[in-house]
């Protein structure tokens, strides 16, 4: 695999800079900032996306918010703002109560402690791809072709990515011959994002529409499927962009492994089944328009769930940095 020429987002211990996720794969355009604001705006407008990247950026955003004034009542408005911008990946609830148990009010230092909270956030996210990808990888013991939905790469996460990750260290070791990507409805991110990755790596892949991936399956050209989470509840269902389910049923009626990948981080242990996931619906323009191109009219009632939840027992594993688990899933 050809190394990664890129960093979709870094800190400098004064601002976050990030890659517009928006733009690409046509533009890499790069945004430069301090503001809390501008992250938390970012996040929402999936400018910065992928579970554990939310976490981590809005990590950083929380720490930004004190460089100028440090008080506990622009933190509190900080925090409260940042946990608004989506409510499904749990990532970003994780990594806002680790930065938020670190306040301490009154302190002098609280950026800087923050800062270097942020950043051990970022560092451990790095850390469970790497061992993601190893403990994944050892489940593809053969030339293999892969499907998988969304982006779970070096965008969403840092490191290697997620299902990504697997995919990425599987093609390194000589067990990948060929990625489908699922162009992922309405936003693209496979087309955009994965291919984008997949191209930079190197790795051979074509893109089909989400619904293609019946026709790919049935025909016996996908050995597994593989996707990554935005939250995993205790019995171990999963919700992930709309359409991994979809994925699950077709694997479980042709009998071939469809696994996720995600660190512990995603896992919602306080969540005892999927029932109880926000699943987050997004605006009818993302379907009612193509950029600034209507597609139909504005008045159409419209259904725009940005995920769905995948029953524990049609995934065949799931991998973390810890290992990788098999139903029946039990994460209490
Ligand atoms: O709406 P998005 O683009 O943030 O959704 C992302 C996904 O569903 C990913 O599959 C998930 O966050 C896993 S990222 C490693």
């Amino acid at each position: 695999m050809k190394k990664s020429d890129f960093t979709p987002f870094h800190f400098n211990g004064a601002a976050l800079k990030f890659i517009d996720q928006t733009l690409l794969p046509l533009e890499e355009k790069y945004i430069e900032t301090d503001r809390y604001e501008i992250i938390a705006e970012a996040i929402e407008k999936l400018e910065i996306r992928g579970a554990p990247a939310i976490g981590v950026c809005a990590a950083y955003a929380l720490a930004l918010s004190l460089k100028n004034s440090g008080t506990q009542s622009v933190f509190e408005t900080a925090y409260a703002r940042l946990k608004r911008t989506r409510p499904t990946a749990v990532n970003l609830f994780w990594a806002l109560e680790t930065m938020r148990a670190g306040y301490m009010p009154g302190a002098e230092d609280n950026f800087q402690r923050l800062s270097k909270i942020a950043v051990s956030i970022h560092e451990k996210e790095i850390y469970n791809c790497a061992q993601i990808s190893l403990h994944g990888s050892k489940l593809i013991t053969k030339p293999s072709n892969s499907l998988t939905h969304c982006n779970t790469g070096e965008l969403a996460v840092a490191g290697m990515g997620t299902a990504l990750g697997v995919i990425k260290q599987a093609y390194d070791d000589g067990n990948i011959i060929h990625v489908y990507a699922d162009e992922t409805r309405p936003l693209y991110q496979g087309s955009r994002l994965t291919a984008y990755e997949l191209a930079k790596a190197g790795i051979p892949f074509s893109v089909q529409i989400d619904s293609a991936a019946a026709v790919l399956i049935a025909a016996g050209k996908v050995d597994f499927v593989i996707t990554g989470a935005d939250r995993i509840a205790a019995n171990g269902d999963s919700a992930n962009k709309i359409g991994t389910f979809n994925l699950s049923v077709l694997c479980k009626a042709y009998n071939i492994p469809f696994y996720i990948a995600a660190p512990t981080t995603t896992i919602d242990r306080k969540t005892g089944s999927g029932k109880e996931i926000v699943i987050e619906e997004r605006k009818p323009e993302e379907l009612s328009f193509h950029k600034d191109t209507p597609i139909f009219p504005a008045e159409y009632p419209v259904f725009n769930p940005a995920f769905d939840v995948t029953p524990a027992e049609n995934i065949t594993a799931i991998i973390t940095e810890e290992g990788v688990f098999r139903y029946p899933y039990d994460f209490k």
